[in-house]
């Protein structure tokens, strides 16, 4: 019997490229055991704080952060690639472990001074959430929590947020 989060994570070898070692939590979604505990542990740290909105970060920030918004009773927003969005929108250019890509938000997705619980994953060099902190921020939002099922602590994602001052919450880590 799996015990923890981590034991459902399954790793690809060599996708999306030769050399990478993808941690892939389909697995863990689709385990009734496995996405509960996930998401119950994804809450633990935030009993008490005042959350006004969960961002998820494409695409499996939409899975996670839209039970976590489900279980506090708040709002959800996405935070997509590029040209995905209907509405009007702001622009965040990022670098990732393996390309580079445009996240972007509606522009009214959040109001000045609404405290978020940012949502992913998986933090790697940190970029993606990086770009997504910052959307929020120039929407004039407060980011009070990143909430991550995986740290990949080598890729230095951790200590990037954390120099932006950023409170980085996960539930496991790889090599
Ligand atoms: C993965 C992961 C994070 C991001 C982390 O998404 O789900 O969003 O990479 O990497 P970083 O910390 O180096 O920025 P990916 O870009 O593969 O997009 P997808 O979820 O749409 O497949
Ligand atoms: N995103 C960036 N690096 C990744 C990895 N090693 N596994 C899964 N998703 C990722």
């Amino acid at each position: 019997m799996k015990k923890n989060v981590k034991d459902y994570i399954r790793t690809i070898v060599d996708f999306p490229h030769e050399g990478i070692l993808f941690r892939d939590v389909t697995t863990l979604f689709a385990d009734a055991r496995g996405f509960r505990m996930a998401i119950d542990q994804l809450l633990t740290p935030y009993a008490g704080t005042r959350i006004d909105k969960v961002a998820g970060l494409e695409a499996r920030g939409f899975i996670l952060g839209g039970a976590v918004a489900h279980q506090l009773s708040t709002g959800f927003v996405p935070i997509r690639k590029k040209g995905k969005l209907p509405g009007q929108t702001i622009s965040q250019a990022y670098t990732l472990e393996y390309g580079e890509a445009v996240v972007e938000v509606h522009d009214d997705a959040f109001q000045p001074g609404e405290k978020i619980l940012l949502v992913d994953d998986l933090l790697a060099t940190g970029g993606t959430a990086e770009a997504g902190i910052k959307l929020i921020e120039r929407l004039g939002a407060e980011v009070v929590g990143c909430a991550f099922v995986i740290d990949l602590p080598e890729l230095g994602g951790r200590k990037k947020l954390e120099a932006m001052g950023m409170d980085v919450y996960a539930l496991c880590e790889f090599e």
